[in-house]
């Protein structure tokens, strides 16, 4: 199993691609482990390969190359309906025909569940999502929030192991998406169920997810819990794709096994970093230091350094400050400082100084 989950694979993918064109792989080569009662996330920007993955995790989509197993048995050959999979879609609507409780009594009929035991089963899942009274209702009476409630009671009332959702809440105002989200993942981890959730939405991906796999380009840019993607990015996708990020250019003048020496584009400053993802001496590389972390005329001890800087913009935003600075001949560098009483307000023209600690500085590909 990867790192981050301590619970037996429950869903893999083996080097799985895919191409609908046999020519182009949107999705390169997957190994993906998702333990038993883990909620795992695919986030990525869109075209990223995200639904291609889940939707042959479904059985709509045949994988290319590779194996697919769940409960450890190969389900590459085995037809949607018979994969035990619950699935909630943006897009996958309820039966507008049928009032709430035939929506949920339908998956239960398809696995042949007698007429009493269906009725326990869609009020118990009603219950769950907290739509107990609503069951004779058609779905255009209902809200969208209200909605996609029926449509996770439905992907639930047949007591799945898994659950897949793709981009549930999009279509939702941002309120109802975070009461939603925090409904979803409860649910999810009271019920033991594994969850594979979609979303291009980082704020969504870190708040429910045990771990998260941020995708771009058919590939895995990085699989780790929230606080790993955002405090210990491994790649420059994954640094600028995750919260806000400065990214100074330059090349590696020295390495070693934890530091290396970064002389910057620019100014031909040198600065200290964690190397991350540099290879050797000369390589190019573009270190990612977050705003938060970094201090102002600081007193870091000899271990940090300091960068000669100009204040271009400074903002206040209430909790923070956020300032805009000149820094190795560009202009786009941002420091986030707590609005403390003791925190001074800079002006437009003013030189600081700005300095971090080596390890909240890390080399990363260009
Ligand atoms: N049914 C399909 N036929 C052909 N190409 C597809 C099909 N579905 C998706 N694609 C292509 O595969 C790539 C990945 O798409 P998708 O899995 O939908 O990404 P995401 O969900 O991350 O936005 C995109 O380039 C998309 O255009
Ligand atoms: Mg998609």
């Amino acid at each position: 199993m990867p790192d981050g989950s301590n619970s037996q694979a429950f869903v893999e993918f083996d080097r799985v691609q895919k191409s609908y064109d046999g020519e182009v792989l949107v999705v390169k080569d997957l190994n993906l482990a998702v333990g038993r009662g883990e909620f795992l996330t695919m986030l990525g920007p869109s075209g990223s390969g995200k639904t291609t993955v889940l939707m042959m995790l479904a059985g709509f989509e045949t994988a290319t190359n590779g194996e697919i197993r769940l409960g450890g048995k190969e389900i590459n050959n085995i037809p949607p309906h018979k994969r035990g999979i619950g699935m909630v879609f943006q897009n996958y609507a309820l039966f507008p025909h049928m009032s709430v409780a035939e929506n949920l009594s339908f998956p239960l009929e398809v696995r042949n569940i007698g007429k009493s035991e269906r009725e326990g089963k869609i009020k118990r899942a009603l219950d769950m999502v907290q739509m107990g009274d609503f069951g004779g209702r058609r779905p255009a009476q209902l809200s969208g929030g209200q909605q996609q409630r029926i449509a996770l009671a439905r992907a639930l009332v047949f007591e799945p192991e898994l659950v897949l959702m793709d981009e549930p809440l999009g279509a939702l105002d941002k309120q109802l998406r975070e009461t939603l989200q925090f409904e979803i993942t409860n649910l999810a981890h009271e019920l033991g169920i594994t969850t594979v959730y979609v979303t291009h939405d980082q704020t969504e991906a870190l708040t429910m997810s045990d771990r998260v796999a941020v995708f771009d380009d058919g590939r895995i840019q990085q699989l780790a819990p929230p606080d790993d993607l955002y405090e210990k990015p491994q790649n420059s996708f994954v640094a600028q794709f995750i919260g806000e990020n400065n990214a100074l250019r330059g090349t590696v003048t020295s390495l070693s096994k934890d530091r290396c020496v970064v002389k910057l584009d620019g100014t031909g400053e040198q600065i200290d970093a964690l190397p991350v993802n540099v290879a050797k001496e000369g390589d190019k590389t573009l270190v990612s230091i977050r705003p938060e972390r970094v201090e102002f005329n600081p007193d870091l001890g000899e271990n940090a350094h300091t960068l000669d800087a100009e204040v271009m913009e400074f903002v206040y935003m209430g909790d923070v400050f956020r300032t805009r600075l000149k820094v190795a001949g560009r202009d786009d560098f941002i420091v986030k400082t707590r609005n403390r009483a003791d925190q001074v307000r800079l002006s437009p023209g003013e030189k600081v100084k700005i300095g971090w600690l080596p390890q909240d500085c890390r080399a990363l590909d260009p």
